[in-house]
């Protein structure tokens, strides 16, 4: 910092009264949606483990948030066990083994919308396979117990809520495109209301089948079968080795620290953690945090270390199993602190001084995740996807579950947008087999050892700003944790050079930053953050009051 900032601090967020989390002692289940969270609470309440939980939440998703809620897709696991064990558990989607640079490219060489829409956008879904993973290595409840909730659910159905209901009726011009997710999900037609009861029987009959034989089923058994079929029936790639070959990939949390605290978090494939332990060590020192939250002030320096770590991500960042990923030169602290000092406190840094590369782009929230602490202080924290709203828009013949058009979150033509606007380079090429860059970020924050606050959120590029936000919210401000999450957002991703901000914030605070050089944009909400604090012996649960989520312990 070369000079004391002034102007900067005098205006904050509007005010937030102080909301109150759902406390338990003994378990704690935090998901955007009330079935998840209750078929999760069960689990606990009948003697299974954080992870037992959370398997039965990530099947229960899949039939009670259809959009990304998943068995279609992919995602990660970050689990922290009460023995000190910590895993992140990569079941985000692969590359089919026909993949190849240029499959999205047309004769002319631009790209088309195949990686977005249709049978061709789906990598091979991960979520089965790093349930099961999950359930095998951490938990201690039978599978087929833990699946058996979404097979109610899915067979008997549940009662559709106004946001689920509208949900399905305003992608359905897209979902209409493909008669087998117009059969299921827009009743061929004549769409659902809410109230309605929503039974998606052949989702049933495909989770039945899971529970009773497990993710062979999935990856080798009749919905391989049914699936690859109905793949190469209609130009997909995913085939029966695709399948057969899918392993979900227990890797090493990446791990910091910030203020004292101990940050775990996810590695690349993840850009997140990255970013997370990036933006710390660049706002560490800077004094930031004087300014109160919601401030200018405080707006402006998160700011600017979120646009140096976006112009990082679009260069550095790839699977790691394929291209080599500079974590230790992201993360050295020299180079952070020449981040640090390049801040200039009372004016934005145009983006285009700081970096090359281009991200351009707008959010989307459809990506889901859940967090999951029980009573011996284990911790299950996920975030799962099918990448956009209801994915590809395909449903798998038969099956009943929609797939994923993850394929977009590579790099499909180097140098030109994703559906999240993100431009990105050869390390996010397409490779068969490769996994394609996420953003997704579950996160837990240790305090002296021991557990503090475990959280995560959807939101396309948003999530990693959304996670830092409530991080610090509760680091740094002291918010208790239904606050945190409230707190209004804001996100840079470098590329637009647009600030977009939510619109808690004063007019007052949002002109002192225009002020500075700052081109920003009202935006009504950014992410869905759930969360849990532990703090003297409770377990304090924020859902995102942007959703329909739902905290419940006990
Ligand atoms: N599909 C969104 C992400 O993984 O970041």
């Amino acid at each position: 910092m070369r000079r004391t900032c002034t102007l900067l601090v005098m205006a904050a967020a509007l005010p937030v009264w102080s909301a109150q989390p759902v406390r338990g002692r003994h378990g704690m289940v935090v998901t955007r949606e009330n079935h998840a969270t209750e078929a999760g609470l069960k689990i606990l309440q009948s003697g299974g483990n954080a992870v037992d939980a959370a398997v039965a939440v990530g099947f229960a998703l899949a039939v009670t948030h259809s959009s990304a809620g998943n068995i279609g897709g992919g995602g990660f696991m970050l689990v922290r066990m009460a023995d000190g064990r910590t895993a992140f558990i990569d079941f985000r989607e692969r590359a089919p083994l026909s993949a190849s640079r240029n499959m999205y490219l047309d004769a002319a060489g631009k790209a088309t919308q195949d990686s977005i829409t249709g049978y061709r956008a789906s990598g091979v879904p991960g979520t089965v396979r790093g349930m099961e993973y999950a359930s095998r290595h951490f938990g201690k409840r039978p599978w087929a117990e833990l699946v058996q909730p979404a097979v109610d659910l899915a067979s008997k159905g549940f009662v559709l809520s106004y946001a689920q209901a509208n949900g399905l009726k305003n992608a359905g011009r897209t979902l209409g495109q493909f008669p087998e997710s117009k059969r299921v999900f827009l009743r061929g037609g004549n769409f659902y209301e809410p109230g309605d009861l929503f039974v998606q029987a052949d989702l049933g009959r495909t989770l039945e089948r899971i529970a009773r034989l497990g993710a062979t089923d999935f990856y080798e058994g009749e919905t391989a079968r049914m699936l690859a079929k109905d793949m190469q029936e209609h130009g997909g790639a995913i085939t029966m080795r695709d399948l057969k070959e899918y392993a979900a990939i227990e890797r090493k949390p990446m791990t910091g620290k910030y203020k004292g605290y101990d940050i775990i978090t996810s590695p690349p494939p993840s850009s997140g953690g990255i970013g997370i332990l990036q933006m710390l060590g660049v706002l560490e020192g800077t004094g930031y945090e004087k300014g109160g939250a919601g401030s200018a002030s405080v707006v402006h320096y998160m700011t600017e270390a979120m646009r140096r770590y976006f112009a990082d991500r679009a260069v550095h960042l790839g699977d790691p199993d394929f291209v080599k990923v500079p974590l230790t030169s992201l993360l050295n602290p020299a180079y952070m602190g020449r981040l640090r000092a390049s801040i200039d406190p009372e004016r934005a840094t145009p983006s285009a001084e700081v970096h090359a590369a281009v991200l351009t782009g707008h959010e989307s929230n459809e990506t889901t995740h859940y967090t999951v602490a029980d009573a011996d202080g284990n911790i299950a924290t996920v975030t799962y996807t099918l990448n956009g709203g209801y994915g590809s828009k395909v449903t798998a013949a038969g099956l009943g579950f929609l797939l994923n058009n993850e394929m977009d979150d590579f790099a499909a033509d180097p140098g030109h947008a994703n559906m999240f606007g993100l431009i990105q380079g050869e390390a996010n090429a397409i490779q068969p087999r490769k996994t394609p860059l996420s953003s997704m970020v579950p996160t837990i924050v240790m305090k002296d050892g021991k557990p503090l606050l475990a959280l995560g959120s959807p939101g396309g590029p948003t999530i990693i700003n959304t996670v830092l936000e409530v991080m610090v919210n509760v680091l740094d401000f002291g918010m208790n944790v239904q606050d945190a999450v409230d707190w209004p957002r804001f996100h840079h991703q470098w590329m637009p050079d647009t600030l977009s901000m939510e619109r808690g914030y004063s007019p007052d605070t949002v002109a002192i930053l225009e002020k500075h050089g700052y081109t920003i944009r009202r935006v009504a909400a950014q992410g869905e953050c759930a969360a849990i604090l532990f703090e003297n012996g409770w377990l304090d649960g924020a859902a995102d009051p942007r959703t329909e989520g739902t905290a419940k312990g006990y």
